[in-house]
């Protein structure tokens, strides 16, 4: 039995050095079924309970299609209003009731906590996929990973490395997740770029000093990214604002193109964004004339999506052991890898 078999997956808290390397090591076993060179049916019959309560793309996508891979059928809720919780349901009582009707549950609220709480009524592992500004620890297993491998490709691993995170990093829950993660390595310096009223929030900055690595804060991007091997990007989380004035007072304070980008980056500066990015153009924080860059992981971290929510479906359901023995041909045609 592996250790997360029945288990939720609610923070990166729960996760030491080996238990990331568990999942990234399933993660990788999924290559060949993400790719569609073979198809997997260990999950055939099991049922996902996708419950999003927010407005997602890739990963309320990515975790169904996640569960399909494997063979597994996906039943969803999306939008408070098409639920019962709009009537004064509580999570626990949503959770006690789908909780029978599925094998595993993802789900994304807009509460801070509230996947622990809906968790507390759950019968089987729940998956958290953003609550609030707190967490998104799927997203941060899928960043670290793409670092992972990015890195690999430069012959370097984690420890030693420099990470420039830019934006909103006060509601931004991937940098608090991610930052948290990456306290587990050696010796990480952290330059936290982001108007003063949106600075990462104090337990994230104890958690990083407390690891002993470095930090730098400040309000200016220019300047401070020339050592960064890591430049991670954020949107301004307008949802989390009291109102969309207040969100258009930093809309676009800080923007990456390919100009800004050459003149103050090293040549091998990963830019990475958990997306969406906000291409708006009074936004446009990361601008389309970087999407044929080499460096520009964006789409290489949402693809990593899908192999590491596969991982976690086999892991908290106990079928990591089996996944060969479910293998089987693919019957159509399927595109050929660009990776
Ligand atoms: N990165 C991320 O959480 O994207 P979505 O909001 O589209 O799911």
């Amino acid at each position: 039995m592996n250790q997360f078999e029945g288990s939720h997956i609610l923070s990166v808290n729960q996760l030491n050095l080996d238990s990331i390397q568990t999942i990234f090591n399933v993660a990788s076993r999924m290559m060949p079924y993400a790719l569609r060179e073979k198809r997997n049916n260990v999950l055939d019959g099991a049922i996902l309970g996708n419950l999003f309560f927010e407005p997602s793309t890739r990963t309320r996508v990515s975790f169904g299609c996640a569960f399909n891979l494997l063979g597994g059928h996906v039943r969803e809720t999306t939008g408070m209003a098409s639920s019962s919780l709009s009537k004064g349901e509580s999570l626990y009582d949503t959770a006690r009731v789908l909780s029978t009707y599925s094998d595993v549950i993802a789900m994304r609220h807009p509460d801070s906590y509230s996947a622990k709480e809906f968790a507390e009524g759950s019968r089987v592992p729940v998956i958290n996929g953003g609550d609030g500004s707190n967490e998104h620890p799927t997203q941060a297993l899928l960043d670290l990973f793409t670092i992972q491998k990015e890195l690999k490709c430069a012959g370097r691993g984690i420890d030693g490395m420099h990470i420039a995170m830019v934006g909103d990093l006060k509601f931004g829950r991937t940098v608090h997740s991610l930052s948290r993660l990456l306290c587990m390595y050696k010796n990480i310096s952290f330059t936290l770029i982001s108007p003063a009223e949106l600075a990462m929030p104090d337990y994230v900055i104890s958690d990083i000093e407390n690891a002993g690595h470095s930090i730098k804060i400040t309000d200016q991007l220019e300047g401070h990214l020339d050592k960064a091997d890591i430049l991670y990007l954020t949107r301004i989380q307008e949802e989390r604002f009291p109102s969309q004035d207040e969100a258009n007072k930093y809309r676009g304070k800080f923007r990456l193109n390919r100009s800004i980008y050459t003149q103050h980056c090293k040549s091998n500066t990963v830019i990475m964004h958990p997306l969406p990015r906000d291409s708006r153009a009074q936004a446009n924080e990361l601008d389309n004339d970087l999407n044929s860059h080499p460096n520009l992981a964006i789409f290489r971290q949402a693809d990593n999506g899908l192999l590491i929510r596969m991982a976690l479906f086999a892991l908290t359901l106990g079928v990591d052991t089996q996944l060969e023995k479910y293998e089987c041909p693919v019957n159509w045609y399927s595109r050929k890898a660009d990776r």
